[in-house]
């Protein structure tokens, strides 16, 4: 298994404003792009061919990406004209690919350190038509659940509840066999959650759940996106600066902060649990608090910045 589709078309609208101009898996968690995150992941797994799935903003992906020999991989692109939804979406990039082997999906807006060799492992061992990553929540009643029996396989494949009857999520990292792939129309908006998958239920097709409770996050909503970024972070100290990057020895950084590459952060500037892009100015004892300031984006000399969505033409409070 080489091949893989990252899905990252959506218009991200709970992430507003910081999808304004950016796709949703472009944004930047700890430094780099949540879809760079996922490339690696997908690499340490073997994979070495991704396509990227694109819709909202898609011109936004291949200037970073490009053929994707940066990353040893080779990333290719399906560009639809309007958003075609996860379904649709998986099957315009299958075109790409036309592999008679099984081909890895990922949803472009989840970090996670499941063990995707084991996951594959497991969908080959099956003979699986599709294998869900599974992760357990302490509620689930924000998810869709998925109840399995003892041997892993799907019973169901439920929407959003008040009781859910399980706490095992879908995790939005799938193993589809390319029967499974082909049963999806072409250039047809199709939803794998709602109809898709509930319908290979309902067939009492070959679904398979793969449970693994490693780290796993949805950056989804802003709090979501900061949080995941600062916690990224504080692995590995109080803050994260990429290379290219020049910090003044009086700035200070704290909480989590992560400086993108190329970005310049001036004497006294006071930076806290903040995720300040690539490219970027802050000035002069700025203080700047639980915020995200984007790509290319001067700070004046001592700005006070608190929970914002910060461009060059306008500071939004965060939601
Ligand atoms: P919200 O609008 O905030 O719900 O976000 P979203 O539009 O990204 O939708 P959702 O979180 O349900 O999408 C899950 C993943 O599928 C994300 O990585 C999206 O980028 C991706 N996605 C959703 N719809 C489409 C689509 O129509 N085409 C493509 N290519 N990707 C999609």
């Amino acid at each position: 298994m080489a091949s893989a589709i990252l899905l990252v078309g959506g218009f991200g609208t709970r992430l507003m404003p910081l999808t304004k101009n950016t796709p949703k898996p472009m944004l930047t968690v700890a430094g780099i792009p949540v879809t760079e995150h996922q490339l690696n992941m997908a690499k340490a797994a073997g994979i070495t061919r991704i396509v990227l799935a694109t819709s909202y903003l898609a011109e936004l992906f291949t200037p970073y990406f490009g053929d994707g020999s940066k990353w040893g991989m080779q990333i290719q692109y399906a560009v639809e004209k309007s958003p075609l939804g996860t379904g649709g979406a998986i099957r315009n990039a299958a075109k790409l690919i036309s592999s008679s082997e099984s081909i890895v999906i990922l949803n472009g807006d989840v970090l996670s350190s499941h063990n995707l060799t084991e996951q594959i492992h497991q969908h080959e061992e099956h003979d699986a038509d599709v294998t869900l990553h599974l992760t357990k929540v302490e509620d689930a009643r924000a998810f869709g659940c998925v109840p399995t029996e003892s041997n892993g396989r799907v019973t169901a494949f439920l929407e959003k509840m008040e009781q859910p009857v399980t706490n095992q999520i879908n995790a939005g990292c799938y193993v589809f066999s390319p029967r499974v792939l082909e049963s999806i129309p072409v250039d047809t908006v199709v939803s794998v959650e709602r109809e898709t998958f509930p319908a290979l239920v309902a067939s009492g097709a070959a679904m398979y759940g793969y449970v693994d409770s490693a780290y796993w996050v949805d950056i989804g909503t802003p709090h979501a996106l900061m949080d995941a970024s600062i916690e990224i972070v504080k692995r590995n100290g109080d803050f994260l600066i990429m290379p290219g990057s020049k910090v003044d020895p009086t700035a200070r950084l704290t909480g989590g902060t992560s400086i993108s590459a190329n970005s310049q952060i001036s004497a006294g500037a006071m930076i806290e649990s903040s995720i300040i892009e690539s490219d970027c100015y802050i000035g002069s004892n700025a203080q700047i608090s639980g915020s995200y300031v984007s790509r290319g984006t001067k700070v004046k000399d001592g700005a006070k910045i608190v929970s914002s969505f910060v461009t060059n033409d306008e500071i939004i409070p965060i939601p």
